[in-house]
């Protein structure tokens, strides 16, 4: 078990997915085969990852006036619930989610995950200290200010940079210390041109000598990398029914195995079995596997 606290600043979203058999085209009309309502948001998928992988971690966010049920939910995984804000004046954040072949295509609404301001960031890490974590993504608003007043406090930031946008730019990434990310958000980040694995390392290497990143690439497996050190995991192959929150999966095992102070190569190993578990069920939250189950 870590001693350090794990703060989860991150986004709630009722995802509302749609299985269909094609993506939906320009101009076209198209019925879902079939549709459900999770629980979701990489932030909070992040949070029950952890938990389920066996690491205390305590979910800060914001949900609008009809938030009880996603504290309820993060309760039933042991997701300390104490700084998750209801907001009346905000609508809870949602996502369209087209599942087909395995794939998918999100769109994301922020609503209350747009609200974060930096009174809420001040009275959340006014329980937090020097020796503790924030594990962030980029769907949240106020990050700039969140990454500033955690790394005044000296606390270990890890950034899951996805969704990767222009955004990005604008935060203070010197003072993020591990960036976990995937070969798109890799390359977006280290500004590279190219698709060739080899060239983002490289770029990556060369723009952040002296962060810690993890990148995963998807059937070529998972990387650690930390200026010359790095570190390849193999994927599990398995077939995939549906990739949503198998990135989260990802992050929220290899964080919880690496804070626990395993070798990097055990920690990439757990989160490439977790995720490889997540993509063989449907939904985001609900399909990712115990600890038990690995
Ligand atoms: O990473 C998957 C998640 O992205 C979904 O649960 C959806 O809410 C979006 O945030």
């Amino acid at each position: 078990m870590t001693d350090r606290r794990i703060l989860s600043f991150g986004s709630l979203n009722y995802d509302h997915v749609y299985e269909m058999d094609h993506f939906t085209e320009p101009k076209e009309t198209q019925s879902s085969l079939s549709y459900i309502r999770n629980f979701g948001g990489k932030g909070l998928n992040q949070s029950i990852a952890l938990a389920k992988a066996g690491t205390a971690v305590f979910h800060a966010g914001r949900v609008g006036s009809d938030g009880q049920d996603f504290i309820d939910y993060l309760n039933r995984y042991n997701v300390a619930t104490d700084y998750l804000l209801k907001d009346n004046n905000q609508a809870t954040g949602h996502a369209i989610i087209e599942i087909c072949k395995g794939q998918n295509r999100i769109i994301l609404h922020g609503g209350a995950n747009q609200a974060i301001d930096e009174k809420q960031i001040d009275e959340v890490l006014s329980h937090f200290n020097n020796d503790d974590v924030l594990l962030i993504q980029n769907e949240i608003s106020n990050l700039s200010c969140l990454i500033n007043k955690a790394h005044n406090k000296g606390m270990y930031i890890v950034f899951n940079v996805a969704p990767m946008n222009e955004k990005v730019f604008s935060y203070p990434l010197d003072k993020v210390d591990m960036f976990i990310v995937n070969e798109i958000e890799a390359a977006g980040l280290a500004k590279c041109l190219s698709n060739e694995i080899e060239t983002i390392i490289e770029t990556l290497k060369s723009e952040f000598p002296d962060k810690e990143i993890v990148l995963t690439v998807g059937e070529n497996g998972s990387y650690y990398i930390c200026g010359e050190e790095l570190i390849h995991q193999d994927a599990y192959m398995v077939e995939a029914i549906d990739t949503t929150a198998a990135g989260d999966t990802f992050t929220g095992f290899f964080l919880a195995s690496y804070l626990q102070n395993h070798c990097v190569k055990a920690a990439l190993d757990l989160a490439a079995r977790a995720s490889s578990i997540t993509v063989q069920g449907k939904g985001a939250a609900q399909s990712i596997p115990d600890i038990a189950q690995l």
